[in-house]
């Protein structure tokens, strides 16, 4: 098969599926409001959708898939979706990012059901600083729900990191070392001033080459780890040889490589993650048209598609959030918790 390219030549490999916006914490980075405009229910595909989009996108390439919310583990039976995936030869990775806190009873039957992968985001590990950044008490889950994930027999997790200036800065080598009980590679994500982010400014952004600085003066010499690759995270190696990863999403996007896109809980597929608007793909599935007509439709929107969402914000040196709350009201899936972070 010919890979589907876009207009600067990248392929669609790498679908992330948001199986609900609802979210069970309040990051300050996310969802920092007091009160949010929620998807129609009646809107939300059912598993037996995902799966035939699902079809529709290994038809033409797609290999890579990652389950995210809102917190994907909200919907209480997703290990039968996992399992309806799994069951797909051509989904070669089938991943889950979660915040964690309802991990610990999942993770062994997620496992059971053929998940491949598990990343959880984690900003710190003092409990007081993730009630404070995520308006909820539920630390102590989080990290078991690591624990579990570990014990479950999992590899390749990881542990996702947003670090935020006057937040939790001072804790990334204690991030790296609780990194290495649980068996998770350990990523520094720069804060982004994508939708949903009312608060961002410029000023809360760590860089990568902050990050790296901090980093050496405790470990000494960091080598990056030299590979070809679509991912968003930089890798680097400590003199141990533990490896962690920096994405510079904010101030060295990755847009050149991105392989990736995203399909909302409601079916609307987005071509970036800062993409103003999405194409629906819930009508068309509802209204009983051909995989074919899907194909063509899904075929048409990758080839035009010349996103480079997070260069152009780049090229914005009065750098503000991206999309007014008002906006956000008016259409949530502008947030971040809906089209999955
Ligand atoms: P793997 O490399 O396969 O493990 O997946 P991943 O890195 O895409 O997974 P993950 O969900 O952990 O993504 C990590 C973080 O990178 C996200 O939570 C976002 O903060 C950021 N990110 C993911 N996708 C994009 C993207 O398309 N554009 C930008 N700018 N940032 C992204
Ligand atoms: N900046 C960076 N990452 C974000 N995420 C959500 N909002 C932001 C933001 N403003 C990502 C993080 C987090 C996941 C739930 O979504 O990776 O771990
Ligand atoms: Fe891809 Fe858009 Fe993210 Fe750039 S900003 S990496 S084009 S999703």
């Amino acid at each position: 098969m010919t890979p589907l390219s876009d207009t600067f030549g990248r392929a669609l490999r790498n679908l992330r599926i948001s199986v609900t916006d609802r979210c069970n914490l309040r990051c300050q980075y996310c969802m920092p409001e007091e009160d949010y405009v929620w998807l129609a229910r009646e809107n939300i595909l059912q598993f037996e959708e995902v799966g035939a989009l699902v079809d529709v996108f290994a038809d033409l390439g797609v290999d890579k898939v990652r389950l995210t919310g809102g917190e994907p583990l909200l919907r209480r039976d997703l290990a039968d979706l996992v399992q309806l995936l799994a069951r797909k030869p051509r989904i070669r990775d089938l991943a889950l990012t979660t915040n964690g806190v309802l991990l610990a009873e999942r993770a062994p039957a997620l496992r059971a059901a053929g998940l491949h992968r598990v990343t959880v985001s984690l900003d710190t590990l003092r409990p007081e600083r993730f009630r404070a950044l995520t308006r909820r008490p539920s630390h102590a889950q989080v990290l078991e729900g690591l624990r579990a994930v570990s014990a479950a027999g999992f590899s390749g997790t990881k542990v996702d990191t947003v670090v935020m200036r006057g937040v939790n800065e001072d804790e990334l080598a204690d991030l790296i070392e609780y990194g290495k009980t649980v068996a998770a590679e350990v990523r520094f994500i720069e804060y982004m001033d994508v939708g949903g982010a009312t608060r961002w400014s410029m000023e809360a952004v760590v860089s990568r080459a902050e990050m790296l600085k901090s980093l050496e003066r405790r470990y000494g010499r960091i080598d990056p780890v030299v590979e070809p690759s679509a991912a968003p995270a930089d890798r680097y190696r400590l003199p141990d040889g533990t490896v962690f990863g920096i994405i510079s999403s904010t101030t060295a996007p990755f847009c050149e490589s991105c392989d990736r896109s995203r399909l909302t809980a409601d079916g609307l597929w987005y071509l970036c993650l800062y993409a103003l608007r999405g194409i629906d793909l819930r009508g068309p599935l509802r209204q009983g048209v051909s995989a074919a007509e899907l194909k063509a439709l899904i075929t048409g929107s990758w080839r035009a598609r010349d996103d480079r969402g997070a260069e152009e914000r780049l090229r914005n040196r009065h750098r503000t959030p991206l999309i007014a709350l008002t906006e956000l009201k008016r259409d949530p899936h502008l947030e971040m918790h809906t089209r999955g972070g």
